[in-house]
């Protein structure tokens, strides 16, 4: 009798237990539902927020905007400028490099790139998705990172979207990117103690800035320890010894810069002045007694009465023309850069040919590395330099004066193995013949990404969603 007491007592708390993780689990699930229905796009909160928002949102699916650098048209860099293809020998961006789009192609660019295989890291979708914020915290954000991207594909459900910088009520601006947050807490700074202004760019700093891969397991980290600027961050790479991969040609220990936007932008006098991103490519629109927030974003040149001209008096032409000088001057420097560069990956390709010595190349491996590191600090950024052009002419200069170093040392080295200068440059002057020169067989690795493509595990649904606009709220009769 008191062992059957006992036992009911058991089966009590047996089944309050079993309640409990039933409450527990179907809270998980019902607010995984609510988060995918605001993945989705359908706006549950009474008629807001404002349809225009969508509207605007879905239209950076146009790409027929081309400015004079940049734009959303389709622009093969690789085939512009040959260069680019020595200077990434060895590293997959001599397969494929193409400017940015909108946000709308986030997903379908990252998919259709020769830079993407079965190989690729699942890191890569952290930029590209708004179930990401979901599926970090489901699985936890290491597990994300270390998984493969092939493997995280299917689980997707679309492109860049509200989810990615607003709270699921959109009633303010939120950074879901744990990297963006770990990174300040690195500076001793706390995310929630940045002001509004700020905020507005924090939420692209997520995706618009510098990082790596650290580890084994692909952790997402950006390299901001010793501060935002170009030789700071090179600094803290070499303490850590870091390097993407090594120069097919030259052998160095390579760094690849990945759009620094937010720090560049930092340098520059609208920083200074307490703009934010959103001061140009988010600007405030007001249609009749409508105002909000434009959400196509894009190059504000297609927009310079909203943006430029609410804080300048000049004309949209004047406007216009101070960015193209300014994005001229830039390009003409970086070009420089790029020439010297390719002279050197060649010459030390030369030396190495040559039988040259380990000890007497590291100088040269080394200012090689530094060298494109500057250049590519501002030649991946977005903008051409737009964002601080004064910065990124020093910073261009450095890596001129850093390249041409080296050549100066590698002249040495090929004198003293009875080399006859000038080195005898291949001819690169197209894509092809370039790709060709530093061995990569395109036929082969386009019939494979066909290949890969064609592959179930790959056919994840890539086409972004259309927004969906609430319904107008009804009036409520009293
Ligand atoms: C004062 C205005 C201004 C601010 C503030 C600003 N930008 Fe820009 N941005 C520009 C201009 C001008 C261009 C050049 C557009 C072109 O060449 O068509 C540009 C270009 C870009 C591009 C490439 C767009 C394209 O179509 O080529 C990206 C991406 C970008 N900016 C991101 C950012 C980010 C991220 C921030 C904040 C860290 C920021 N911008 C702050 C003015 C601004
Ligand atoms: C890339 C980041 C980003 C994405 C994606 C984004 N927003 Fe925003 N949103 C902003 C910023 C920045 C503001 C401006 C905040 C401010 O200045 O008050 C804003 C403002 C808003 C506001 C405030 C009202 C207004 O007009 O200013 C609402 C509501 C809103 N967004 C809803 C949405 C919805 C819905 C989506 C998806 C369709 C979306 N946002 C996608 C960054 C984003
Ligand atoms: C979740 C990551 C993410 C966030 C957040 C994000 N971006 Fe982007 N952005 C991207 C990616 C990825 C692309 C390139 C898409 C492509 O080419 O397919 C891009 C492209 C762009 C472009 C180029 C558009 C064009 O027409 O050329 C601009 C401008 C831009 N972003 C500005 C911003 C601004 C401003 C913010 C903050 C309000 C922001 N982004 C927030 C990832 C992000
Ligand atoms: C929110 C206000 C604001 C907006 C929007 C804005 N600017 Fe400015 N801009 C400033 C301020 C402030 C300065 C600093 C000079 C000063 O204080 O008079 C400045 C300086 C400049 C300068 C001179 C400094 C330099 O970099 O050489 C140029 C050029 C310029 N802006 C172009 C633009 C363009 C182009 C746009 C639109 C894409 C734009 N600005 C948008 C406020 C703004």
């Amino acid at each position: 009798m008191t062992s059957l007491k006992k036992n009911r007592h058991w089966i009590k708390w047996v089944l309050l237990t079993v309640a409990v993780i039933a409450v527990f689990l179907l809270g998980m699930v019902l607010s995984t539902i609510i988060e995918r229905r605001a993945e989705s796009n359908i706006a549950q909160q009474d008629g807001k927020p404002n349809p225009r928002i969508y509207e605007t949102h879905d239209a950076t699916e146009d790409t027929s905007f081309a400015s004079k650098h940049g734009g959303a048209v389709e622009r093969d860099y690789l085939e512009e400028n040959p260069d680019l293809v020595i200077l990434w020998a060895g590293y997959s961006f001599s397969k494929d490099y193409k400017q940015g789009r909108g946000h709308f192609y986030a997903v379908s660019d990252i998919r259709s790139t020769l830079r993407t295989d079965a190989a690729t890291v699942g890191t890569c979708w952290t930029c590209k998705s708004t179930s990401v914020p979901r599926m970090m915290k489901t699985m936890g954000n290491s597990r994300f990172y270390s998984l493969k991207w092939i493997a995280l594909g299917s689980k997707l459900t679309g492109t860049i979207d509200c989810l990615d910088c607003h709270d699921i009520r959109y009633s303010e601006l939120k950074v879901t990117r744990p990297a963006l947050v770990e990174a300040f807490e690195q500076q001793g700074k706390e995310i929630n103690d940045f002001s509004y202004q700020e905020m507005r760019s924090l939420v692209c700093a997520q995706c618009h800035s510098e990082y790596y891969f650290k580890g084994e397991k692909d952790y997402l980290v950006f390299p901001w320890q010793n501060g935002f600027s170009v030789d700071e961050v090179a600094d803290y790479y070499d303490s850590i010894d870091f390097s993407d991969w090594t120069h097919k040609l030259s052998r160095a220990p390579m760094l690849k810069a990945q759009h620094p936007d937010y720090e560049l932008f930092q340098a520059g006098v609208h920083a200074d002045r307490g703009l934010s991103c959103s001061d140009c490519h988010m600007p405030y629109r007001s249609e009749g007694a409508i105002k909000f927030t434009d959400h196509k974003i894009q190059s504000p040149l297609n927009n310079i009465v909203n943006t430029c001209l609410v804080c300048h008096p000049e004309t949209e032409e004047k406007l216009r023309q101070n960015v193209y000088e300014r994005q001229d001057k830039i390009a003409q420097l970086k070009k420089l850069a790029e020439a010297t560069l390719v002279k050197a990956h060649i010459e030390a390709k030369s030396a190495w040919d040559n039988r040259a010595a380990e000890d007497e190349m590291e100088a040269v491996l080394n200012l090689i590395r530094q060298a494109q590191w500057r250049w590519d600090w501002v030649g991946s950024a977005n903008g051409v330099g737009i964002h601080a052009p004064l910065e990124s002419a020093r910073v261009l200069a450095t890596a001129i004066q850093k390249a041409g170093e080296a050549r100066n040392l590698l002249a040495v080295i090929l004198t003293r193995q009875g080399k006859k200068l000038p080195v005898q440059m291949p001819d690169i002057s197209t894509k092809e013949k370039a790709q060709k020169y530093i061995g990569l067989d395109m036929e082969k690795l386009k019939k494979d990404k066909t290949d890969f493509l064609k592959d179930k595990a790959a056919k994840w649904d890539i086409k972004p969603k259309k927004s969906i606009p609430p319904k107008p709220v009804k009036k409520e009769q009293k």
